[in-house]
């Protein structure tokens, strides 16, 4: 029996759960929020779609009960404010610490043993907070936005090329904020062919500009920030961990001297499976590269700062 717990049943959380449930990536998802009868009534809403869907996962919904969350083998923490237009991730850090720290302690408390992943904003700080109240060790908590990131990079990819998402490779490093992530266009592909032989320069700088303002773009959009491509984001997460599958995705990971940083939690390639994040992919960075991840860790870093912990 694999259980996985949602923290906050918002568009994101429960987006997250829905993929997960029709993706049968657990055999019970259970979601929890503050609001009275949200979690409950998407968990509802969802398992009247069993039958239409076929879909054999047991969703369950519940109000501050962290009794129901006991023994998940993976938590995913979505709790916490989103953007507004016009703000940063990173204004969210004052509200959202707080919140982020108190949801740690009530999920473990319940679950010891249970694989973290960290969806609130600013992502790779809430990861690194993480990190500091639990003292899990450090292949237990996984950041999820290079998941994220990543998935646009390959939609604006696929646009520019015209070409189905599906065929496209492609992955981001770095910070999950606009400008700090960093889409590798030497590494991306369409079917194995660099896609740098097949789009000019100026369209794949745009491709990468697109892809670092993304979240900005639907949130400008939306008038809240997105959920389904997070909410899938994470569910690809979750199923790496749960099934073991030794899947390389970009995620925020503790760096303790790979790429030259240490004491912060930031995009980078890592093999998920059981356990979390089993190993961290060193790549061998152009200096151009180097200098960009040199600076969005220098960025990430002084978000760190602002944590009032
Ligand atoms: C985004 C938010 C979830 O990128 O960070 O859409």
């Amino acid at each position: 029996m694999s259980k996985v717990t949602v923290v906050g049943a918002g568009n994101v959380g429960a987006t997250a759960a829905n993929v997960m449930a029709l993706r049968e990536i657990a055999d019970e998802v259970v979601m929890i929020d503050i609001k009275e009868g949200v979690s409950e009534g998407k968990a509802m809403d969802m398992m009247q779609t069993a039958n239409l869907l076929d879909m054999n996962t047991r969703i369950k919904g519940v109000t501050n009960d962290y009794e129901a969350t006991k023994d998940s083998d993976v938590v995913v923490i979505t709790s916490g404010i989103p953007r507004k237009p016009g703000m940063t991730r990173e204004e969210l850090i004052g509200v959202n610490a707080g919140i982020v720290k108190q949801v740690t302690e009530s999920v473990l408390a319940h679950s010891p043993n249970a694989v973290i992943v960290c969806v609130s904003n600013p992502m790779d700080t809430m990861t690194y907070l993480i990190h500091k109240v639990s003292g899990l060790p450090k292949n237990r908590i996984i950041g999820m936005g290079g998941a994220l990131d990543s998935s646009r990079f390959k939609y604006y990819l696929s646009k520019a090329l015209n070409a189905n998402p599906n065929e496209v490779e492609g992955f981001v490093i770095g910070g999950h904020g606009d400008t700090t992530m960093i889409p590798l266009k030497r590494f991306a592909t369409l079917r194995g062919v660099p896609v740098s032989t097949l789009l000019p320069a100026e369209t794949l700088d745009k491709v990468a500009a697109d892809t670092m303002v993304g979240g900005a773009t639907l949130t400008k959009l939306l008038g809240t920030s997105a959920w389904y491509a997070p909410g899938a984001a994470t569910a690809e997460v979750v199923e790496a961990v749960i099934h073991d599958q030794d899947a390389i995705i970009p995620c925020s990971a503790l760096l303790e001297g790979e790429y030259g940083e240490s004491d912060l939690c930031i995009g980078v390639p890592c093999v998920l499976g059981k356990g979390g994040i089993k190993k961290i992919i060193e790549l061998d960075l152009t200096a151009e590269e180097k200098e960009l991840f040199k600076k969005s860790a220098e960025a990430v870093h002084k978000t760190n700062a602002a944590l009032p912990c």
